[in-house]
């Protein structure tokens, strides 16, 4: 029974130890190298770890009003950001800060 219970626990844990990916970041879905957040009602950009080397994000058509200079510390291989239909009033020059490879906007 002990040995049954055992092997439950090592199933159980096994998905988490092979997952070779982080978990995509907040409501968005995520394929390959691009996320796509595309209406999933966004007021700020979703925290990412630099492990999911991202390199298009598509923020279409949520509420983002404000990007704080910190937002894209996860995201340094993003070549290509849309912003599309958000609140934005201005994209300020801090507020692209980390995007390194930033090729198109
Ligand atoms: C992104 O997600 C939205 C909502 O699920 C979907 O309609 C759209 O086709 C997706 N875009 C891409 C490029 O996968």
């Amino acid at each position: 029974m002990a040995r049954v219970l055992l092997v439950l626990l090592l199933l159980g844990l096994a998905p988490g130890l092979a997952r070779p990916l982080e978990p995509c970041p907040g409501p968005c879905r995520c394929r390959g190298r691009r996320l796509n957040c595309s209406g999933a009602g966004l007021a700020r950009v979703p925290s990412a770890t630099r492990q999911r080397p991202f390199s298009v994000l598509d923020f279409t058509g949520n509420a983002l009003a404000v990007i704080s200079p910190q937002a894209w510390k996860g995201y340094p291989w993003a070549e290509k950001l849309v912003l599309q239909d958000n609140r934005l009033q201005a994209v300020k020059r801090r507020s692209l800060e980390g995007l390194l490879l930033l090729r198109h906007l």
